[in-house]
């Protein structure tokens, strides 16, 4: 049985903020932001919320595979900024499209969590406890970044992405790797509130997203083809016979050192990241459903993905689609 992507979907919010109109709020510009990341646009948040874009990306991803929420019994969501500590995200996915059989939770992988809660999908499916399960990336981080730190406002968006997973006899999943690395967890950190009981005397402090650009940079052209090279072997392959790499999208100037230390044309990895910046745990499902929905994507070709980021993390995933 291997573990097959039969449905995808994806939420982004209605309003676009582009580089131009970030510029007139701080001292940036679109030659700026486009040259170093290839991020010329990205979408914020109103009314909308992690929940209920979380909630549409899922009815989406459901319609796209013609699964109905009965048949739903795994809900894994990813995510740094969900509305609540608890419920967690997934179980108001749950509750929202009546998904009663289902078991729902949410993990913390940063960037890699929509790829861990594939993995880990993966793993109840080989064991026989689950058959059809539902997985997500979904992020708002414009409440969780400093809007005062041009180094990093710039670079993040918000959004969902969701994908219907089955247990399959003919395509499916290859090979996986994932890992992590919390000694070097201080590059990329966003602390949660701070204590405020009757034995501690803080003050209550908001914190936002802190990253050392530079190290996650050097951290991401090292890791990624490495753990790429390592599931496409995994896989019987050579990275010739992949038909399309879906990346993380944090900068394009990362997927281009990619595309050049797995010696593979960049027309192989598309992009979302010029019009939805970094969306962290919902890049990679994103990406997915616009490949998807461009009809890019058909049954039996090999789709490598990966994702990296916060932890630090990283998991990437081979398979026939
Ligand atoms: O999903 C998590 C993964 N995250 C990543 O993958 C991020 C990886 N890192 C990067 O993509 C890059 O490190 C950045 C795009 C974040 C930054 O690029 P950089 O080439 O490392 O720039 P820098 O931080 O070294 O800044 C260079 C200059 C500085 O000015 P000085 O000190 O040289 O005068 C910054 O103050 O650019 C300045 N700067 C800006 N200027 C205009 C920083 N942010 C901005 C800005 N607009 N938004």
């Amino acid at each position: 049985m291997k573990t097959r992507i039969i449905g995808t979907g994806s939420c982004l919010p209605e309003t676009v903020v582009t580089n131009d109109d970030l510029s007139k709020i701080m001292d940036t510009s679109d030659e700026w932001i486009s040259s170093r990341t290839g991020i010329r646009a990205r979408h914020l948040v109103k009314e909308e919320t992690t929940s209920s874009m979380s909630i549409e990306a899922a009815k989406r991803a459901m319609e796209n595979a013609g699964v109905t929420a009965d048949e739903i019994d795994l809900i894994i969501l990813g995510t740094v900024s969900p509305d609540y500590v608890t419920p967690a995200c997934a179980c108001e996915v749950q509750a929202a499209i009546g998904a009663k059989n289902a078991v729902a939770f949410d993990i913390n992988a940063a960037c890699s969590g929509f790829m861990f809660a594939l993995n880990i999908t993966n793993a109840y499916i080989q064991a026989g406890l689950y058959r059809t399960a539902l997985i997500l990336g979904a992020e708002t981080l414009s409440k969780i970044i400093d809007w005062k730190d041009r180094g990093t406002c710039v670079l993040f968006g918000d959004g969902a992405g969701a994908a219907v997973v089955r247990g399959d006899e003919k395509y499916g999943m290859l090979s996986f790797d994932q890992g992590s690395d919390g000694v070097k967890g201080d590059v990329l950190a966003c602390l949660n509130r701070t204590n405020n009981n009757p034995l501690v005397e803080t003050d209550p402090m908001l914190s936002y997203v802190h990253m050392d650009g530079q190290e996650v940079y050097k951290f991401a052209v090292t890791t990624v083809p490495a753990s790429l090279q390592k599931t496409i072997e995994a896989a019987g392959l050579t990275a010739e016979d992949i038909d399309y790499f879906a990346l993380h999208q944090a900068n394009i100037r990362i997927i281009q050192s990619v595309s050049k230390r797995l010696h593979i044309s960049e027309e192989k990895f598309p992009i979302s990241l010029d019009h939805c910046g970094n969306i962290s745990a919902a890049s990679v499902p994103i990406l997915l459903d616009e490949m998807n929905r461009k009809g890019l994507l058909q049954p039996g070709m090999k789709i490598a993905m990966s994702g990296f980021g916060g932890g630090l993390t990283w998991a990437s995933a081979v398979l026939e689609w």
